[in-house]
Order: C-alpha cells, then structure tokens, then sequence
C-alpha cells in the first residue's frame, strides 16, 4: 500500500493513523499577526488532530550568514514564541531543524535528482539573485531541495504553506515523484498545501503595502508592548474619509477592517461599519478600538513569551524530546531511502 494512502486518516476507525501534518519557519526575527492568524492559531487548533511536526529552519536562515551571537537567540525567540502562542510539545512534535542530521543525509541525496536548469528556475532565487547579487551562494540554489528533505524525511502528507512558498512545495513532489521512480519503489507520498478554511488568512500591513511580513517592516508582532502597538496602529496610513454614504472602501481602509475583523468581536465590526457608510467615521477612534482589541490577544501571549524565554530547563527539555522524536521518523525514512538506493551493508 502506498505511504499516503496507509497513512490516510480513517474516519469510522478507533485505530486510525493519523496523517501527517509539518511547518517549518526560518529563525528569523518575530512572529508577527500574520505568523499568528495566517498559521500558527491553525496549527495550535489541529494538533492533535494530527501527527503534527513543526520546527524551526535554522539551517535555511545561515543562506544570510546571521552573526554567531545572533544565531542562537533566533533560534530561541521563535521556540519560545510557538510556545507561547500554544503549540504544546506533548501534542506536536516541535524540534529544531539541525538537531536532526537525517535532514542533512536527505538533503545530499536529493541533491542527486535536482537538475540546476529546475533550481535556476525557481522564482524565490530569481528575486534572491535581483536583491542581493554580491551573496549567491550554493545554499540559496538548492533551498528547495533542503526544503524538500524537511517534508519528505517526515514522509508527510500536508504542508500549509502561503503563496511565496508553493513552488517549493511543488518541486518537493517532484523530487517525491523522480525518487520513487527511479528507484522503482514508493518511499515517499507527495505533500498537499494545507489550506485552512474559516478565518481571512491573508493579514495586511500596516502601511498599506500589501502583507504583513517580515522582511516588510510594516508588521505587529506578538512581542510588542501596549505601547508600541498603540504607535504603530496610530500611524497606520488611512485617506481623508469617505464622502459618499456606502462607498467602496479603498484598500488602507479596508485593511484596517480586515484587522479588525480578525481581533474584534461582531458588534465593533458593525459599529465601524456602520460609521463608514454614514462618512461619520473618526479614524482615530477606529483605530484606538483596534490597537485595544490587538493587545487583549497579544499581550497574553507576550506575558507568557517572556517567562517560558527564560526557562532555559523547560526550554532544553522540549529541545530533547522534540529532537527525539523527530529523529525517530526521521531515521525510519532514510533507512527506506538508503535501501532503495543500494547502499548495502559490509
Ligand atoms: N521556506 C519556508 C519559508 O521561508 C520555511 C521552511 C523551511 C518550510 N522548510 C520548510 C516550510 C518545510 C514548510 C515546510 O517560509
């Protein structure tokens, strides 16, 4: 039977295998709204709906050469912070991306069914090549193929990914697809999107760019005090207020709105609503109600942030057991991989 359908979740069944779910992150700066609405609250409702793995990409964060001191703490920050926000280690398998070499070992191999012409290709490098020409360097080629080694040495079967990062997901199912050919053998299932239903999943800037994200300064992030949320909701771009009773809102206003939506309960929703078709609108109250309602969600979590970054036995505790159990799978995995490709033993 292949992987996938063995794995595939029987619904009527007590003995039920799960299917796979896993996310990875680059430790890079904080989390931020978008990290929270867009992925992390899904993962904290599903996980132990499924054999969940979520861990940190260290790896993939070394292509921009962080400093050493740095390092460490990325690393730390967005460990603490996925906790905080709820992903519990006893129901998810959270570990951190270099503590398993198996990835390392399937990264090599895989490297031998990825053509350079496909990675030459791939629109993330193109844009890496545009922004920073001085730094192309090997790892930034073959990004995907270690992103690939991520999902396939969990041989999982759902990866929710945004947009930016579904063409690494489809060259992951190629490399999935060319491995078991050419080895006449199915080792690997090919991973879906996971694409969560329900709330607006796409969280906009503040600075009506677009998304929120990293790399855009225009974020809010988990970490942020009252204070610095209030200042940047405050300065948050709007226009001149609508002069027309029931007219379309441009796309700053509805931004906010989208923001709102996501933290504030129905009756704020229609109130502001309510105030934007009747042009009785006060930008200024809009957006004092939404950095109020930002922190009612935030501010927990960055209370319990700050406490679980400093318990560094709590912290190596998780370490262990997630790095255990993922390299459990993950040996499992590239036994199959190492079979299938002749390595035999003396
Ligand atoms: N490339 C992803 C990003 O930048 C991070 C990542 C690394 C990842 N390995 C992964 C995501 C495996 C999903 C699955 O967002």
């Amino acid at each position: 039977m292949p992987a996938a359908k063995q794995l595939r979740r029987l619904f009527n069944d007590t003995t039920y295998t799960m299917e796979t779910v896993l996310s990875g992150i680059r430790s890079t700066g904080h989390l931020h709204l978008g990290n929270y609405f867009g992925a992390l609250k899904n993962f904290v409702k599903i996980q132990d709906k499924y054999n969940c793995y979520f861990f940190i990409a260290d790896l993939h964060s070394l292509t921009t050469h962080p400093h050493p001191d740095d390092f460490h703490a990325s690393v730390k920050t967005i460990l603490a912070e996925y906790l905080a926000a709820g992903l519990d280690p006893e129901k998810a398998t959270l570990y951190i991306q270099s503590d398993v070499p198996e990835v390392s070992e399937l990264y090599v191999l895989l490297n031998m069914i990825a053509y350079v012409g496909e990675l030459e290709r791939t629109v993330t490098f193109k844009e890496k090549v545009r922004q920073n020409p001085d730094n192309v360097n090997a790892g930034l080629l073959t990004y995907p193929v270690l992103m690939a080694s991520d999902i396939l040495i969990h041989r999982a079967n759902w990866v929710p990914v945004g947009k930016d990062q579904e063409q690494h997901l489809e060259m992951a199912r190629v490399y999935a697809r060319r491995f078991n050919s050419m080895y006449g053998v199915e080792v690997f299932p090919e991973a879906h999107n996971l694409v969560f239903t329900g709330e607006a999943i796409k969280v906009p800037g503040l600075d009506g760019t677009g998304k929120m994200g990293k790399s855009n300064g225009n974020g809010i992030y988990l970490y942020d005090d009252e204070k610095t949320i209030t200042k940047k909701v405050m300065k948050a771009v709007t226009d001149s207020g609508p002069t027309e009773p029931n007219s379309p809102m441009p796309q700053v206003i509805e931004n906010l709105f989208t923001l709102l939506r996501l933290v504030s309960d129905q009756s704020t929703v229609d109130y502001f609503t309510e105030k934007w078709n009747d042009c009785s609108i006060r930008y200024g109250d809009l957006k004092k109600q939404l950095a109020q309602d930002i922190c009612k969600i935030t501010l927990p979590i960055k209370e319990k942030i700050d406490a679980i970054y400093n318990d560094d036995a709590y912290l190596s505790k998780v370490v262990a057991s997630g790095r255990d159990r993922a390299r459990a799978s993950a040996s499992a995995t590239l036994t199959e991989v190492r079979k299938a490709i002749g390595f035999r033993a003396f």
